[in-house]
């Protein structure tokens, strides 16, 4: 797959304003997904548009993993939560151009305006499946202009491919959505002796 063209640092002030927030409110997208004490993540977290909301929906025994492939991105983000109570939930990762990198398990992933900057959705969603507890689920929220309805499409035919369901997605202005989970059943905590 060619090198995708990934938002540049210098527009986070147009991701993160105050406009976008009227007509896509994070507080209220997310909240139908995001629960008390939950690990999410906030993938391609950009500056931040989402992840403070994201933290104060998993409460103090939440956290979020804010990961992005940019580090100027992180940086903002950085200043934008040092010293508020949210700072100890959030906790910021690097990602690499191929690879989230994230070893522990998490109930939700957030990928608001990202996948279609993804250099390989195929290793994406793999990793997904390996991150996501069972029935965890990916919100993927994309750009109406950058992304067509077929290659809309082909992301949510990859995406079940490597073993996602997939579940009617919220309605955000000017965006496609798509809910996607991870089955099976939720195991009971077993003793062992
Ligand atoms: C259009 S911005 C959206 C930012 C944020 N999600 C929002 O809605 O405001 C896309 C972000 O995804 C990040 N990104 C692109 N490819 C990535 C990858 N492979 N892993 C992690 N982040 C990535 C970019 O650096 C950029 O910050």
């Amino acid at each position: 797959m060619a090198n995708k063209r990934i938002c540049p640092v210098e527009r986070a002030g147009s991701l993160d304003s105050r406009l976008r927030r009227l007509v896509q409110n994070p507080h209220t997208i997310l909240q139908p997904f995001v629960q008390e004490a939950m690990t999410v993540i906030d993938l391609g977290c950009g500056p931040g548009f989402c992840t403070l909301d994201m933290a104060s929906l998993v409460g103090p025994l939440g956290r979020v993993i804010a990961c992005d492939v940019q580090t100027g991105m992180l940086d903002k983000l950085q200043a934008k939560i040092q010293g508020t109570d949210l700072e100890e939930r959030i906790i910021l990762h690097k990602c690499d151009n191929r690879n989230i990198g994230i070893d522990e398990k998490v109930d939700f992933i957030l990928a608001f305006y990202v996948v279609h900057e993804l250099a390989d959705q195929q290793s994406f969603f793999k990793e997904v499946m390996a991150i996501l507890k069972i029935q965890g689920a990916l919100l993927i929220i994309e750009p109406p202009l950058h992304v067509s309805r077929k290659d809309f499409d082909e992301t949510i035919s990859i995406g079940q491919q490597a073993g996602l369901l997939v579940e009617e997605g919220p309605r955000v202005f000017l965006s496609k959505t798509i809910l996607m989970k991870k089955a099976g059943k939720q195991q009971d905590n077993m003793k062992t002796t």
